[in-house]
């Protein structure tokens, strides 16, 4: 069975996303896959509580807790490896992350990120958006690389930005579209079907049918 190990910082509603998608596909019949464990750097992370809804065992690595980076990584990095996962989810994971860590995941670390990279990398991607004057915003899932939101693009899906948006109807315009793009994504990696070599993504074997979940439009 292939372990997923998702890491979350909060709300935990990409984490929902993908554990539905995983119970409606029997991830575990159809894949030989399953999510084995979510950590949080926060104990207050609403997301702890859909782990336990679905129930998958969870736990808290506080980085608050630890003297340094270096510290909460090396503790956060025996427990993904205690799970030997074929895949690591930061699914709204907030912190940054060294490039050791990284490197120690490579080709096998994704995250979801709100905006369509390369425009927007970190904070505040809808406030970026606006500001920018954009007629189409989005999400991107990558391949984490050393460069903060910087790694090989997996998928896209681009949404409107409409006249009379606020930050929270953008925001909650590109979430629901996280959340469709994440498990799409996260499957085609299990399945073999994007993989990461020399700092690109390669697809084998995708159909036109996922290639529009890998770049949807409006
Ligand atoms: C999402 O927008 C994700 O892309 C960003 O933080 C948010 C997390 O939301 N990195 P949730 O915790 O999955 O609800």
């Amino acid at each position: 069975m292939k372990n997923i190990v998702c890491l979350i910082s909060g709300r935990g509603s990409n984490l929902d996303a993908l554990l539905q998608a995983a119970e409606a596909q029997q991830w575990p019949h159809q894949l030989d896959a399953h999510v084995a464990g979510v950590i949080s750097n926060r104990a207050d992370a609403e997301g702890l509580q859909v782990a336990a809804r679905h129930g998958v065992p969870a736990q808290v690595i506080d980085h608050r807790a630890r003297a340094s980076r270096e510290a909460f990584e090396a503790d956060l990095q025996k427990a993904i490896d205690a799970w030997q996962p074929a895949l690591v989810v930061l699914a709204g994971f907030m912190r940054v992350l060294t490039d050791r860590f990284v490197e120690h995941f490579r080709g096998r670390m994704i995250n979801v990120h709100p905006s369509l990279l390369p425009s927007f990398p970190g904070l505040a991607t809808h406030r970026q958006a606006l500001a920018a004057g954009v007629r189409v915003h989005g999400a991107t899932v990558h391949f984490v690389a050393t460069a903060v939101d910087g790694g090989a693009i997996i998928g896209q899906a681009v949404v409107p930005v409409l006249p009379q948006d606020t930050e929270e109807a953008l925001a909650a315009r590109v979430l629901a579209e996280e959340h469709r793009l994440l498990p799409h994504c996260v499957r085609l990696v299990l399945e073999g079907r994007v993989v990461l070599r020399d700092g690109r993504v390669r697809l084998h074997g995708v159909d036109g049918r996922d290639l529009a979940r890998l770049a949807v439009l409006p």
